[in-house]
């Protein structure tokens, strides 16, 4: 056997594994039974928890200005405690130390405040880690000094305000940390949660309250005493072993005889997911990153990488009361799958009674959204094209965009870009991954982009819609169309595989600064953190 240099990155990977005592057999989707160093008989196992939805985080103040209705948000992040393994408590990092945290509602047109108080001790409790955070709410195009920009932080004793505008389309949205070279392990311990952005024509087409769920993946995998495990195998990734659906493992969930939406996010550091229903269930993408898709799409499973949000009708009116309906995941190429990965979580069939006057109730609607900004976009003649390749430097074992990375931007004082748009330029991004070994959810902050084409071939279905995170897989280009704005300024653009992100795959663009033009946006200055006295 003839091993590259990948390979045996790889291969020592897994020996630091096999040392711990897991035999593990190599294979393109490397697999073993557990990762989790729990004593026998403490794993916990699928369909043996009860599904629990994400609370909704009310405002402490709501009010009405000179520019609209706007409601105050106060989030302490201090670490917490979970049950996750039966009998012993997990130590977390969470928004109000919780795990999962609150999710936050908002209708279009009311801004949001929001207090980020930091009161994490100076490392992490369980990792040693420093505990900097900064907050993105992924999704918003927010001005770039409140858009946890991952230099701008806020040190454990600081609180800092955020704004966000909430005058987009109704979408799928989340917060959580981007605290720079330690998000990883930030997001890992809990610092994410939903946010969800309201309008009248997402409330008039799609389920609403009970009918409209929160779903948020991700993966963990656990010490001997129940602690959270972090091993990203030299910054390839981490890749739990217990699966946790809005922190549950593998969760069972009561559904009506209708249809249900559910707003699938994938928080997961590492492991993307293809879920499908056993036995088949129809299922339909309504909405994608960026709020409704132009019209709903058919589907049978989907592949879903970190930090993509898809909207998914699932339609149980055809089952029987007392009918299991699995979400299962296929998985992908380069995960690593364990002995309970290949499930999400499960619906049993009630026979429980539900309004049948709800329009939303048993008919999938076919149109949803003709109007939307950047799926009008066509690509024209003349456009820039920007060239990215995602790759890796196997000699400083550094991730990178075209050979560059954060450090770079650092060391450059914050003024090294990937790209410099003008406010109100439409380009197209061809984003480039010539391995075989790596996927690469590559996102890009402020803007919604539509993809145009992978390899060439028409998007998969599920991604006919507005997209802020693109699945950019083995051997794939991917062609994506946006256009700059409404903002001037500096926003980042990384791998949302965040041992990736942090290890040191983010870049910037700028978008309609001029050469030596001061920056009054400016991301780390314009309006930092203070300390906090008053919490
Ligand atoms: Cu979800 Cu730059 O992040
Ligand atoms: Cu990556």
């Amino acid at each position: 056997m003839k091993l590259s240099r990948r390979d045996m990155f790889k291969i020592g990977g897994l020996a630091a594994v096999t040392a711990a005592g897991l035999a593990i057999p190599l294979g393109n989707t490397v697999s073993g039974a557990t990762a989790s160093l729990l004593p026998a008989g403490k794993m916990p196992k699928p369909f043996q928890t009860t599904f629990s939805r994400l609370e909704v985080l009310p405002p402490v103040k709501t009010e009405v200005d000179e520019m609209g209705p706007v409601a105050y948000y106060d989030i302490t992040a201090k670490t917490g405690a979970v049950g996750i393994v039966p009998g012993m408590m997990t130590p977390v990092l969470g928004y109000d130390g919780l795990v999962p945290a609150k999710r936050i509602d908002v209708e279009q047109g009311t801004r949001i405040v929001m207090t980020m108080r930091n009161k994490l001790p100076q490392s992490h409790p369980t990792f040693g880690t420093p505990m900097p955070i900064s907050t993105h709410l992924h999704g918003s195009a927010s001005l770039p000094q409140y858009d946890g920009y991952a230099s701008d932080v806020t040190t454990p004793g600081q609180k800092k305000y955020y704004q966000y505008p909430n005058f987009q389309p109704a979408r799928t949205l989340w917060y959580h940390d981007h605290g720079v070279h330690y998000t990883a392990q930030n997001a890992y311990s809990g610092l994410a949660s939903q946010y969800h952005l309201h309008d009248a024509r997402e409330r008039a087409l799609l389920p609403q309250g009970e009918f409209d769920v929160a779903i948020t993946l991700s993966d963990m995998m656990f010490a001997a005493n129940g602690s959270q495990l972090y091993d990203d195998r030299a910054h390839s990734g981490l890749w739990g072993d217990v699966v946790l659906v809005n922190g549950r493992p593998w969760p069972v969930m009561k559904v009506k005889k209708r249809i249900y939406r559910f707003r699938f996010l994938n928080a997961s550091l590492s492991r993307s997911y293809r879920p499908v229903t056993s036995p088949a269930a129809p299922m339909y993408m309504v909405g994608t990153d960026g709020g409704l898709a132009p019209k709903s799409q058919n589907i049978s499973q989907w592949r879903h990488g970190s930090a993509e949000r898809y909207e998914i009708l699932i339609d149980f009116s055809k089952f029987k009361t007392g009918q299991r309906i699995e979400l299962q995941n296929l998985s992908n190429p380069n995960n690593r799958d364990f002995d309970n990965t290949n499930k999400i979580m499960a619906f049993d069939v009630v026979d429980d009674a539900f309004d049948r006057n709800d329009p939303t109730a048993l008919v999938v609607p076919g149109a949803l959204d003709s109007s939307n900004d950047v799926m009008a976009l066509t690509e024209t003649s003349g456009l820039k094209v920007r060239n990215i390749r995602v790759q890796r430097n196997d000699t400083t074992n550094e991730w990178n965009l075209n050979g560059e990375t954060w450090h770079d931007v650092v060391d450059s004082g914050f003024t090294k870009v990937l790209a410099n748009p003008n406010l109100g330029d439409t380009e197209v991004w061809e984003i480039e991954n010539k391995s075989g070994g790596w996927f690469h959810p590559v996102h890009i902050h402020l803007i919604d982009f539509k993809i145009l084409s992978r390899n060439g071939k028409p998007p998969f279905a599920w991604e006919l819609g507005p997209k802020d995170v693109v699945y950019v897989g083995e051997g794939e280009k991917v062609r994506l169309l946006m256009k700059f704005g409404p903002h001037r300024g500096k926003y980042m653009v990384h791998c949302h595989n965040l041992p990736h992100e942090d290890h040191d795959m983010m870049h910037q663009f700028s978008v309609g600064l001029n050469n030596g033009e001061v920056d009054v946006n400016d991301p780390i200055y314009a309006d930092p953190a203070s300390d906090d006295t008053d919490g």
